[in-house]
């Protein structure tokens, strides 16, 4: 199989998709809380464009997309376009991350729809805590659709964003979760995509600092090899069914290793997190391209994509970001 290599040598394989930028959460760390100004439908790509990009980037290597948001689920149709993406030969990987407020009642399908794994964005074990930080009383829905995909067997790795004053406490609870579940619960160091300029903390939980607290309970906890190109750092405690990862966001950059190409929910096509979008992938396909001369641009974005180091100076340049993880896709 063709496999495209950036100009730095590493193979891209590797599409996060964000199919909507519409949430039904208002994560504090994601969005203030009157929302943001949503793309306008009509500048949305549609299911078809979507389709169409895959089968074109799974011609050029691409072997996993993971679906992410926004919250995928807010958008109509995307059980049926599940169901088309797993048609694509070539696709060895379909992962979605999602908030899990209307999944539960889905999760029996996910099975015959070939999804591989689950990232839930789960930042605490306490109802209250849950409304505070995504201004939101859907707990119960979240630890229901947390159930369905234990019962279904459907790896799953749990996303905690770590933040002073809201959640520390479940650090503990949530780490325990492992002993019981085999899941993987991964803690997140909060980066500057609120949609409304980063957030000042007197203590930023840090990949340090998190660990240092797991040790306090857990002082057998032990390092775990870490698969290629993985975002977090990966631990057990000794006697546990799951792992612990740390994600390392904000500290630490992924660029030396990093595999992905990212696509909003209007088509910009990013070649590292911190750009703005090299092209518009809807732009070209209304435009009528056909899919060599798509595939030939795409080609040419990835001759020019940021080398290792980019990331950090980036976001030290950038300051005060306003954009949301919502319209960015994580
Ligand atoms: P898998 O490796 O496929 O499990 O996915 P993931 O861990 O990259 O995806 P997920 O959507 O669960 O995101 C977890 C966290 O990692 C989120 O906070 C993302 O914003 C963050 N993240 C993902 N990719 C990058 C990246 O390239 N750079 C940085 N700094 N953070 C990232
Ligand atoms: N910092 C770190 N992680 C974030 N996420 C959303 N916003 C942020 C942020 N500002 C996480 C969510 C979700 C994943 C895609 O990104 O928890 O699980
Ligand atoms: Fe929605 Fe995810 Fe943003 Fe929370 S972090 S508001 S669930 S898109």
């Amino acid at each position: 199989m063709n496999r495209v290599i950036d100009n730095h040598g590493r193979p891209i394989s590797y599409l996060r998709l964000a199919v909507t930028d519409r949430c039904n959460l208002r994560c504090f760390y994601c969005m203030p809380e009157e929302g943001i100004k949503y793309v306008p439908k009509p500048h949305l790509l549609t299911w078809e464009e979507m389709e169409r990009t895959i089968r074109i980037l799974v011609n050029m290597g691409v072997d996993k997309v993971r679906l992410t948001g926004g919250e995928p689920f807010v958008r109509r149709g995307i059980m049926d376009f599940l169901e088309e993406l797993n048609k694509i030969e070539g696709l060895r990987q379909i992962n979605i991350t999602t908030n899990g407020v209307l999944t539960a009642p889905l999760i029996p399908e996910f099975q015959r729809l070939g999804i591989k794994s689950v990232n839930l964005s789960l930042d605490t074990l306490d109802r209250q805590r849950f409304f505070d930080i995504t201004r939101r009383d859907e707990f119960q829905n979240v630890w229901q659709t947390f159930e369905a995909l234990q019962e279904y067997n459907i790896p799953t790795k749990l996303n905690s964003v770590v933040m002073s004053g809201k959640n520390t406490e479940d650090i503990i609870p949530m780490a325990d979760l492992t002993r019981t579940h085999n899941v993987s619960v991964r803690f997140i160091e909060e980066m500057p995509f609120n949609g409304d300029g980063a957030h000042e903390y007197q203590e930023f939980w840090n990949y340090r600092k998190i660990l240092e607290e797991l040790k306090k309970t857990y002082p057998g906890i032990y390092k775990l090899p870490d698969p290629p190109a993985s975002t977090s750092y990966n631990y057990q405690i000794p006697g546990h069914k799951g792992t612990i990862g740390i994600i390392a966001a904000f500290s630490r950059t992924f660029c030396g290793t990093c595999n992905r190409l990212r696509i909003t929910p209007q088509g910009q096509f990013k070649t590292c997190l911190y750009d703005d979008g090299v092209f518009n992938i809807k732009d070209l396909l209304r435009q009528g391209l056909d899919d060599a001369s798509v595939t030939q641009r795409i080609f040419e974005a990835l001759q020019h994509r940021a080398k290792d180091g980019f990331e950090a100076e980036a976001r030290r340049t950038v300051g005060l970001v306003s954009e949301s993880m919502s319209t960015i896709g994580g």
